[in-house]
């Protein structure tokens, strides 16, 4: 595995690599956990060489958010991604990515309002315009992105669709089912955050957003679930919940009820300093 850290470095590997089979992406922010590590092999299923980026984007980072605080691993990442059979491993720094005099945003309406968009305004602006970096500094053939940014699946994948981006297409963007760890806490870099009475807690959200699904499933009311739901997270330990909400799983537009096409359940809550999200077929 080469890790690079210089662009002109990057591009000359992947004439190579990409002259001998398709270029799969899989973007990170590092902090490596199984669930990354799912992505690359079902990366690795699809194409000829895998490309990992590791990159802590600092303009998906609010201002009082953890930037600082994210955690940095990268030898320990590189020695887990060189085991998985990574071709590379593109680990630019800040500079590299954002030069001096870097003035470009991208902003992707509709998918970016609401849910995580309402709590961290700017972040989606941040993950779509470092995406489109990645994507034309890769030009990968196919990329992998986990389930469990519902949201931010979404948005990459209407960035694509609206900026006819072909490496990849956006049907060649792929998103890998959520990993979860066996009491069903959705596997996060930020789970690191958590204390030991705070990740006995965790598991509470899974459980509650099942209940919740199962109520719906029954007949019950979506709006009185969903504030059964915010209790249950309270009562278990959760200091706040910033929002748990039906949507249309594809468009992401709020569902009152229950329809006939597919929906999802999204959450983040808060428990302690760490903001967990979630999200459920519903
Ligand atoms: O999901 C992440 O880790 C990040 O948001 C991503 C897609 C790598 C962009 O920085």
């Amino acid at each position: 595995m080469q890790t690079i850290n210089r662009l002109d470095t990057l591009r000359s590997a992947l004439e190579k690599l990409a002259a001998e089979g398709p270029v799969a992406l899989v973007p990170t922010m590092g902090a490596l956990h199984s669930g990354h590590l799912t992505l690359v092999r079902a990366a690795r299923a699809r194409a000829a060489h895998v490309v990992v980026s590791i990159f802590v984007n600092p303009r998906q980072f609010g201002a009082g958010e953890d930037l600082d605080a994210y955690p940095r691993q990268l030898a320990a990442d590189a020695a887990l991604l060189r085991a998985e059979g990574v071709a590379v491993l593109w680990a630019p720094d800040a500079a590299t990515m954002y030069p001096s005099g870097y003035a470009t945003n991208i902003s992707v309406g509709g998918v970016s309002d609401g849910l995580c968009g309402a709590a961290r305004p700017g972040h989606f602006d941040g993950v779509a315009t470092v995406v489109c970096k990645l994507f034309n500094q890769v030009r990968p053939d196919i990329a992998l992105f986990g389930e469990k940014d519902w949201q931010q699946l979404a948005v990459i994948r209407r960035m694509a669709r609206d900026l006819d981006l072909t490496q990849p297409h956006v049907d060649a963007i792929i998103g890998a089912p959520i990993a979860r760890a066996e009491d069903g806490l959705a596997l996060s870099s930020r789970n690191a955050y958590l204390t030991p009475q705070e990740r006995a807690q965790a598991p509470t959200l899974a459980r509650a957003m099942q209940a919740a699904i199962a109520a719906i499933h029954g007949g019950a009311p979506v709006a009185g679930t969903l504030a059964e739901l915010e209790q249950a997270l309270l009562a278990g330990g959760f200091s706040a919940v910033d929002y748990a909400e039906l949507r249309d799983a594809d468009t992401l537009a709020p569902l009152a009820e229950r329809g006939t096409g597919p929906a999802r359940l999204l959450v983040a809550a808060r428990l302690g300093r760490t903001r967990l999200i979630d999200n459920m077929a519903a």
